[in-house]
């Protein structure tokens, strides 16, 4: 795909600027079920364009006059500011309502409501909610597309798919690799999606977990169906050695109802760079971050350890996203 500025953008043989040709023009992304291996290589054609964008230009008016909603219900730091930041880099505008308490949510409004006063003013809403299929209801009453940033212990699909760019441009290929996935992998929607993107390839995937905090049966159930080797371990140490990506995930503690049983697992994984003695030399170490504990920060500097350049990934996959939705990619 070749990808130019908007000043070049008159060439109806480009793919910017036709929504008509533009496959995702209007869709909502609610889960990362609706992509196969072909929709993900053009989403990360699309992305790897806007790295170069950005390294190139900084910002550019691919998406001027457009305006996102940014409805927060839950705590965000990185998705919510890489959409705004995303939005604001292609020439776009943000409403943010990262406080919710602020907003006619507070006075009981219910969430079709508020998503359909949004989209009187925005062309596209970026939705976290706490409680799952929340966007999927956000995306019935709405009209303009809709894009999960998180639904309670559902889904993370922008998550995920900046998780497998990520994967991709630092280690160049997707097929043949191991990945462990380590921490809370009941609660942690960022491993349910991402493991779910991932059997879409030829990867062996290894869970490290307390006994508590299991990958659910039914993510496990349906990754079995399409033939990948799945291995589940209390102790990290037996799978390092044959990593390819370490996914290290933090134990949610606000997804606990009883707090004791949070103590009693909360510390359960530290890596370190004594951990990583074993570790292979070309692999990465991933973290959806916040991290409160489960990675040293003597760990940082190694260039094994990802989840900074992970972060920056996940501005260019939101940038070809909200291009995509709104019929620009
Ligand atoms: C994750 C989330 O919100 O699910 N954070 C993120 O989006 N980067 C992971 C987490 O909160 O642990």
């Amino acid at each position: 795909m070749t990808f130019m500025p908007p000043t070049h953008n008159n060439n109806p043989h480009l793919p910017f600027g036709d929504q008509r040709t533009a496959p995702w023009y209007g869709k909502d992304i609610l889960s990362v079920k609706q992509f196969d291996r072909n929709k993900l290589s053009y989403t990360f054609e699309v992305a790897h364009e806007m790295r170069i964008m950005v390294e190139r230009i900084g910002a550019f008016d691919l998406l001027k006059g457009k305006i996102l909603a940014n409805l927060f219900y839950e705590p965000s730091t990185r998705t919510s500011s890489s959409f705004t930041a995303a939005m604001e880099r292609l020439g776009g505008s943000v409403i943010p309502i990262n406080e919710v308490r602020y907003s006619s949510v507070s006075k009981g409004e219910s969430l079709p409501d508020t998503v359909r006063s949004l989209e009187c003013y925005a062309d596209v809403i970026v939705l976290r909610h706490p409680e799952v299929g929340a966007s999927s209801l956000a995306a019935k009453y709405a009209r303009k597309p809709v894009i999960n940033a998180g639904d309670g212990i559902g889904e993370h699909p922008t998550q995920a798919l900046l998780d497998l760019f990520t994967i991709s441009e630092e280690l160049g290929h997707l097929d043949g690799l191991t990945v462990t996935m380590l921490g809370d992998l009941k609660n942690g929607r960022t491993v349910h999606s991402l493991a779910r993107l991932l059997s879409l390839y030829d990867v062996k995937l290894n869970y490290v977990s307390p006994e508590i905090l299991k990958m659910p049966k039914e993510i496990i159930d349906e990754i079995d169906a399409k033939g990948l080797q799945q291995s589940e371990y209390k102790q990290f140490d037996d799978v390092i050695s044959e990593s390819d990506v370490l996914y290290v995930t933090r134990v949610q503690k606000e997804r606990f109802k009883d707090k004791k049983e949070y103590e009693s697992v909360k510390g359960a994984y530290v890596i370190t760079p004594k951990t990583m003695v074993k570790a292979k030399e070309k692999m990465i170490i991933m973290h959806p971050l916040p991290r409160v504990g489960e990675i040293s920060m003597e760990l940082d500097d190694d260039p094994r350890a990802a989840y900074f350049r992970q972060m920056e990934y996940g501005l260019y996959i939101r940038m070809a996203l909200l291009a995509m939705v709104l019929g620009k990619a």
